[in-house]
């Protein structure tokens, strides 16, 4: 009995984690299809993304060739490194924007110059939607959308393993 009822938790812990991660995190990836290369506006694609709080933003580029730093405004503003903050460089660089703030990244090996430069400001997690009652945005309909079914998913979770643990 005991070993079912720890399986069924497992497996519904499973679910659970995947869907969650299925439906928040958003991935940004730099440029697009075009990745992490000289010549690129950044600044166009950057406004035709919204980043929220535990989203990643991701660069792909030539390994050896172009790197990744995160600064300072007046590092992406004079495309300068010291006081540099993270540093990536394998070529396919995954990094979560953790807090609600701009963040700034430029390329290490001139190619700031060359518009290897991009900053983003990532907004928080919408607030709940009962409190959200005129978003105007399709993003934030969306976020909160995504909001709300994390907050099921996760008191499905509670229901099941409540129920289980009288049951088992
Ligand atoms: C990139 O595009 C933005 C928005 O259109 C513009 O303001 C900016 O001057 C452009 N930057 C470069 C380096 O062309
Ligand atoms: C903006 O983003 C959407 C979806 O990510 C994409 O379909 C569209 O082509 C982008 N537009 C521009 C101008 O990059
Ligand atoms: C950044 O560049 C501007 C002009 O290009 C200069 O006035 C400023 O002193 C520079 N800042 C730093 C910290 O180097
Ligand atoms: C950015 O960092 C550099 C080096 O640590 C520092 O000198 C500069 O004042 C910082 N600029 C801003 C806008 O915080
Ligand atoms: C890159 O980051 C590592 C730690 O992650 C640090 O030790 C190193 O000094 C950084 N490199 C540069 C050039 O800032
Ligand atoms: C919700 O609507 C009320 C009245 O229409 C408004 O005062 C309030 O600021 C709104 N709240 C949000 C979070 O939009």
């Amino acid at each position: 009995m005991w070993n079912f009822a720890l399986k069924l938790l497992f497996l519904i812990f499973i679910i659970n984690t995947t869907t969650t991660t299925l439906v928040s995190a958003t991935d940004h990836i730099v440029g697009a299809n075009k990745g992490w290369n000289p010549g690129i506006n950044y600044t166009i694609w950057a406004n035709n993304h919204t980043f929220y709080v535990g989203d990643l933003i991701s660069f792909r580029y030539m390994k050896n060739q172009y790197n990744v730093f995160e600064v300072n405004q007046t590092g992406y503003d004079n495309c300068t490194i010291e006081g540099a903050t993270g540093n990536w460089s394998k070529g396919k660089d995954f990094i979560l924007l953790d807090k609600a703030q701009r963040y700034y990244f430029i390329c290490g090996t001139g190619g700031c110059f060359n518009g290897m430069k991009v900053t983003v400001l990532v907004h928080p997690l919408p607030s709940p939607p009962s409190s959200n009652n005129h978003s105007s945005s399709a993003d934030q309909k969306s976020a909160a959308a995504t909001y709300q079914i994390l907050s099921w998913s996760s008191s499905l979770m509670v229901l099941v393993s409540v129920v289980l643990s009288i049951w088992f």
